[in-house]
This record gives C-alpha cells, sequence and structure tokens, in this order.
C-alpha cells in the first residue's frame, strides 16, 4: 500500500495510525489524474471484464459497474434505484482486473464514483476538494486489499452476544404498558427474543436523554423488570437539542459552546423531531466528550445499548428555507393571474426544503477553538464522530464492558465504533433483495453489525415477504423487525398464526445456530475478514464474480434466500465440490441431502429455507433459548459432511472489552476413515465452556448418517 497526500486534509480519523510517509502525488500509476483548486479527478480505464466492488453502504449491486455513485450521507427515506446516495459513505473501491487495484479516498466530502456509467470503459472518480489522502493498493488478492483496509481503519466493532439475537422495534411503543405487553407476548408464546427499541416518543417533547415520566414512571425499575425477564431495552438517541431554557442539554450545550454554528458564529438552528434545534458539533473533542457522558445516565439504571438516529444529520427544515417557501406563496397569493404563478416550481421547492444541501453548506464546525471548517466539507464524518464520542466515553468508565451501539449515519472508520443498520427501507421484495447485497457490500468495509429493518420499515409487510425476510434474517447480525407509524404491524402475532408459527420456528433456528453464528463474527473480525462474503471471496471460479444473490457467512455456510413472491423454489449455484443441503423447516427438522457442484433448481416452499453446508466443514446448534444465555443448553449437536478432515472452533466471548480477552475455546477437530471418524478434541479455559455432552452427526458424501455421542471433559 501506498499513501498519498493532497494539499492539506482535515484529519478524519478514519485511518488508526498514520503512515510514516506521505507521497506528494503527481500521478498514480494506472490513473490519469485532472487537479483544480477545489477538485481532483482520477480517470481509470477499465478492461471489459473488470470487476469493481466496495462502497459500503450504496444502492446497487455488488459489482458497481454502469451506474453512478456520491459519498454524501442522506436521510432519504425511499431506496429507490434512481438516488445516488444512502446514510453512509465508505469511499473505498477495488478494481478486480489485470491488476487487482485498491483506492480508499480518505476525503468526509462528496465524492462520487462514475463507474462506467458516462463511459462505459471508464472509471471517473471526482472528489470534491483539493485536499485529501489517498490510500492505494496493488495486489495479487483482491482480499488481501480487504484486510489490508480493515486494519488500517482500525479493525471491526464487537457487539456483546445477546445483540445477536431477536430485536423488536416500533415507531412507537409510547408507554410502559405497550413495552410490557409485547415482552409478555413474546414470552407467552414462545418466540425467542433479547431487546425491545424505543422509539422516539419515550422522551419529553423529544428532547434527547430525556425521558416521558408519566409514560414511562420509574424508569430505572423498569428497565430492571426487563432485564429479569431477558429483554434488553434499547433507546433511540438523536443529535438535535431542543433549544429551549432550562432544559439542561441545551443549557450545557450553549455555555460551553458545544453547538455547530452559523458563518456570523451563532449556533447554527436546525427543525427536526423536537422543533427548532442545535446540533452538537462532534469534531470537537470536548464536545465528543461531553455527549459520550451523556448516555451514563441511562446506562446507570441499567441500559445496555442505544442506536443512534437522525446523524447524517437530518434537518427537517430551517428558517432560511421556510422563509424561502412563504415568500414564494406570498408570490403566488398576490398575483392572481393563473398563468404566472409557478406552481410546479413551487411544489418542487416545498419538496426539497429538508436536508438542503445549501443548509449544510451554511453550517460551521470548530474541531479546535481556533479551527473553523465548513460542515459540507467533512459532512460524512457527523455520524461517525457521534458514535466515537460513545465509544470514548464508555471505554473511559466502563473499561472492561461492551455495549451496543450502531447508527445510521457512518464514515470509513466508523465499524470501529459500533454498527450500523440500513435506514429507512420499505415493505418491498426489492428490499429484501437490496439486503442481501447491503450485508455483502457493508461487510466489505467492516460492518458486519449490521442489517435491514426485517419485513421492510415503511409500507405495509405482507406475511409471505415477513417469513422470506426473517429467513434471510437469520444470518443478519443484526436481526431486528422494524416498521413505522402509520403502517400494518409487524410484531409476528400480528398476522395469521400459521405465519407466527413459521415465524416462531425460524427465530428459533437463529437461537439454535446462534453460538456458532457468534463465534464466527468473534473469529472473522479477529482476522478482519468480512464475515458475509460474495461467492467470489472464496470460490475463483468466473460464474462466481456474478452471483450477487447468494451469500456465504462464515466459513462454513452458502446461504440462498428466497426474495420473490409466490416462488416454490429457486436457482442455486454451488460452486466446487460437494454440499450438505439442509432444507431447513425449524432446528430439530434435520432434512439433509448431498448436492455436487453445478445449477440446481431446487424446491423451497415457504415453510423451508435453504442453508448449503460446505464440504469438510463443521457447524454447531445448541436448544434455543427463549433469551441468549438464559439456561445454557449442556449438549452441543455438531454437524457436518466430512469426507476427509474438518475443523470448527466454538469461541466463547467473555462479554469483556477487548472482546477476545480471556476467551474459552472448544476447537474440534476429525478425519474421516474408512467406516468411522478420528475425533480430536481440545478445549482452553474449559470451566468457562458450558457443554457436557456433544452429538456428532456426521454425513458422508453419500449422505449416510452417523451419530456419534461424547462427553466434553
Ligand atoms: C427515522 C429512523 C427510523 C425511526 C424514525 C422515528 O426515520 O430511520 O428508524 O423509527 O426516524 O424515530
Amino acid at each position: 500500500m501506498k499513501s498519498y497526500r493532497f494539499g492539506n486534509p482535515f484529519s478524519t480519523g478514519a485511518v488508526i495510525e498514520k503512515p510514516v510517509k506521505f507521497l506528494q502525488i503527481d500521478e498514480l500509476p494506472g490513473f490519469k489524474l485532472t487537479k483544480s483548486s477545489a477538485s481532483v479527478i482520477l480517470r481509470y480505464r477499465m478492461q471489459k471484464d473488470d470487476i469493481v466492488i466496495g462502497l459500503g453502504e450504496q444502492l446497487g449491486g455488488i459489482n458497481k459497474r454502469g451506474r453512478k455513485y456520491i459519498t454524501y450521507n442522506t436521510d432519504i427515506p425511499e431506496h429507490t434505484p434512481d438516488k445516488l446516495s444512502l446514510y453512509g459513505s465508505h469511499p473505498f473501491i477495488i478494481i478486480q482486473g489485470r491488476y487487482n487495484e485498491g483506492l480508499f479516498i480518505d476525503y468526509p466530502g462528496e465524492i462520487s464514483f462514475d463507474v462506467g456509467f458516462s463511459d462505459k470503459d471508464i472509471l471517473e472518480i471526482t472528489v470534491g476538494s483539493a485536499d485529501f489522502d489517498l490510500y492505494h493498493w496493488q495486489d495479487n488478492r483482491w482480499q488481501d486489499i480487504v484486510t489490508s483496509y480493515l486494519e488500517l481503519t482500525g479493525g471491526v466493532y464487537v457487539p456483546p452476544k445477546w445483540a445477536f439475537g431477536y430485536q423488536q422495534c416500533r415507531w412507537s411503543y409510547p408507554e410502559a404498558k405497550s413495552v410490557e405487553e409485547v415482552a409478555n407476548k413474546f414470552r407467552q408464546l414462545g418466540i425467542p427474543c433479547d431487546a425491545i427499541y424505543l422509539d422516539i416518543d419515550y422522551m419529553q417533547d423529544y428532547k434527547v436523554f430525556t425521558v416521558n415520566e408519566e409514560r414511562f414512571p420509574d424508569f430505572g425499575r423498569f428497565v430492571k423488570e426487563l432485564r429479569d425477564k431477558g429483554f434488553h431495552l434499547i433507546p433511540i438517541i438523536d443529535p438535535g437539542v431542543k433549544i429551549e431554557s432550562d432544559y439542561p442539554v441545551y443549557e450545557e450545550g450553549k455555555k460551553h459552546k458545544y453547538f455547530c454554528t452559523d458563518e456570523q458564529g451563532e449556533d447554527f438552528q436546525a427543525a427536526v423531531w423536537p422543533g427548532l434545534t442545535h446540533l452538537p458539533d462532534f469534531s470537537n473533542a470536548a464536545t465528543r466528550n461531553w455527549w459520550g457522558n451523556l448516555y451514563k445516565k441511562f446506562i446507570e439504571l441499567g441500559i445496555e445499548g442505544f442506536w443512534n438516529d437522525m446523524n447524517e444529520p437530518a434537518i427537517f427544515y430551517t428558517n432560511y428555507q421556510q422563509q424561502g417557501v412563504y415568500d414564494k406563496l406570498q408570490a403566488a397569493a398576490d398575483n392572481k393571474a393563473l398563468d404566472k404563478v409557478d406552481l410546479i416550481g413551487l411544489q418542487w421547492q416545498i419538496r426539497n426544503f429538508h436536508n438542503s444541501r445549501e443548509d449544510y453548506q451554511s453550517i460551521y464546525q470548530h474541531p479546535e477553538r481556533d479551527k473553523t471548517v465548513c460542515h459540507d466539507q467533512i459532512h460524512n464524518l457527523y455520524g461517525a464522530q457521534m458514535a466515537q464520542s460513545f465509544s470514548e466515553s464508555v471505554q473511559q468508565s466502563y473499561p472492561d464492558k461492551r455495549f451496543l451501539i450502531f447508527s445510521r449515519s457512518s464514515y470509513s472508520g466508523s465499524q470501529r465504533f459500533g454498527g450500523i443498520w440500513y435506514g429507512d427501507n420499505k415493505s418491498w421484495w426489492e428490499h429484501l433483495e437490496l439486503n442481501i447485497k447491503m450485508l455483502i457490500n457493508c461487510n466489505l468495509v467492516g460492518y458486519f453489525y449490521s442489517g435491514a429493518d426485517i419485513g421492510g420499515f415503511g409500507d405495509n409487510c405482507q406475511a409471505e415477504l415477513l417469513i422470506r425476510w426473517l429467513q434471510l434474517g437469520v444470518f443478519s447480525p443484526l436481526f431486528r423487525n422494524h416498521s413505522a407509524i402509520h403502517t400494518r404491524r409487524q410484531e409476528l402475532w400480528e398476522f395469521d398464526k400459521a405465519t407466527m408459527n413459521q415465524a416462531r420456528k425460524i427465530i428459533r433456528l437463529r437461537y439454535a445456530l446462534l453460538p456458532w453464528l457468534y463465534s464466527q463474527f468473534l473469529e472473522f473480525a479477529s482476522m478482519n475478514i468480512p464475515l458475509i462474503q460474495s461467492l467470489s471471496w472464496s470460490f475463483s471460479e468466473p460464474r462466481c464474480r456474478e452471483i450477487e444473490d447468494q451469500l456465504i457467512y462464515g466459513g462454513s455456510l452458502m446461504i440462498a434466500p428466497v426474495y420473490k413472491p409466490n416462488v416454490s423454489g429457486r436457482m442455486v449455484y454451488l460452486p466446487q465440490d460437494k454440499w450438505l443441503l439442509w432444507w431447513a423447516g425449524s432446528w430439530e427438522d434435520r432434512k439433509m441431502k448431498v448436492l455436487a457442484a453445478g445449477d440446481h433448481f431446487i424446491e423451497c416452499p415457504l415453510d423451508r429455507q435453504l442453508i448449503f453446508i460446505k464440504e469438510n466443514t463443521l457447524i454447531t446448534m445448541q436448544e434455543p433459548e427463549d433469551y441468549v444465555d438464559q439456561r445454557k443448553p449442556d449438549t452441543l449437536f455438531i454437524i457436518g459432511l466430512v469426507s476427509s478432515t474438518a475443523q470448527v472452533k466454538v469461541l466463547v466471548d467473555q462479554g469483556k472489552y477487548p472482546a477476545f480477552a480471556g476467551m474459552a475455546v472448544l476447537d474440534i477437530t476429525m478425519v474421516k476413515q474408512e467406516k468411522n471418524y478420528e475425533i480430536e478434541i481440545k478445549t482452553v479455559n474449559r470451566e468457562l465452556l458450558q457443554w457436557q455432552q456433544l452429538v456428532f452427526e456426521l454425513y458422508n458424501d453419500q449422505g449416510n448418517l452417523t451419530i456419534l455421542h461424547r462427553k466434553l471433559i
């Protein structure tokens, strides 16, 4: 990797250790550079078969060719194909071709990536500034470029284990009673669940870090009662601080100058849920420190997880935008001659006065007392630095504990502070398909702990879509059902009985696999290798470069989700060697079949999902619990198709910070012999492993099953 410096860049913190030597750039091998005082353009001629991957949270496919993308974090509830930006910016791109070239452009403002859109053979990157750092890789293996990028930007956030449980959200459960009802329903119906969310209505007048005491009397006791039933309560945190005298967060922020300003140095005003607010200036270390410590109020009451929202930052309107609309309306009202009134222009202005670029250009941030930066130039850092403030604060105050934290907006590097969710999707089949690609694309830039709103946030979800989405969700580290106000309720019991029963089986399957799913997370995070991968990560067959609707989870599983309505099966491509197809309807029902490489049409009615276990790898399972570590079942099932040798490691994390400290390990290796299997079992910190019995369910390449029992000593 080589590091280049253009001009005098803002220090984004994306890279943990600055490379010792930056080269001043005049040329970049393979690229044509055009520099001006306000931008730099990099042009690269792609070969016909080159594939371009990367850019993290974006629309489009895994292969980015043929489209344009812009890094400018945007609060965008309509994820339709015409959109060029979403909530996060991850300006890391790899060209897989004759050489594998990687580029990370560390600039937190607008960059456009025209990947063969204007000219099908040209990748044209336009950086909206002449001040930035650029990291360039040329490597034989593109996978090594990904790992190097993750190392450079500080590795991957590891959530606590309970955050792998099923989670229920709704905008909103507005008072304690409705949360309790949901919690009780989960337990009565035997549907596993670990977390329930509080959306904006838990606050007093949407004032961040407050609780409405009428609707949530004795909040601390309430949190504790839920914990006793095995639920974590997770409040939403929005950055906008309501302008209201005597509201302590506002008063403190104002007094200490913690807020972003306008050009005149006055605190900038932007309207969000609470009405007019000020926006904390997270570029400033003192502000970060202040804000990060505000979460403690909730932590001291037993809260262990948070979701940071609206941190692009979203702006509904400013006084300036509002005035523009009023002026136009007034002019229209004054001018009675209809043909002179520009109603279409007016409609346009009304539709576009939220999240206006003009507003972002008139916000100023102050990373240091005597330093001022226009927000527009560092816009994409806002949510990342909000996550950083939480991360720094808890590491200081609770140094050996890990919390759940995820954010809507993000920037390269913030994958070490927390996870993300993919924002306001819809209950559309297209968004289920998008979810598959998002998991792969976001893992590539280190957001292993991420996921979409299961069932879709906006619009009304139908039963079949919910089931198919839950089936994919089993393999989504963040496994959260969330839906918007005024849409059909999406809790499982709001659907017909058969749907609910099926949903329960799917969630129980997730809990059966959870120790293995989480262990793989730990292992892949420790290696800086994406947990969820496209097939081409491990299989070099050219076909695999084109498959965008199957995914690999960890070292053993391939998933082929059904993402279309009214179908009874789908085509699946199996690369290389043999696979053990688990036609999974529930965790107990182990209907397995050995399949050879190649194309297959596989039946998959709604009560089944397709899970493929790679030959000579093993997965593990245990009886599902109602919530993570409720009973700690004592039997572990080890399952696989073993034709020569196989190994599985189950890492049992102790919930401490850092994640890998003092871990217990169960390490199983086996060798297939003519008639039997030779099994070697090793442990580290045996006393921390809950299992006493090991049950092996081993298939040979003809699909014949051998069951073996061992005691774990
Ligand atoms: C935003 C969030 C969504 C949340 C809503 C209300 O749209 O993306 O998840 O429910 O705000 O807080």
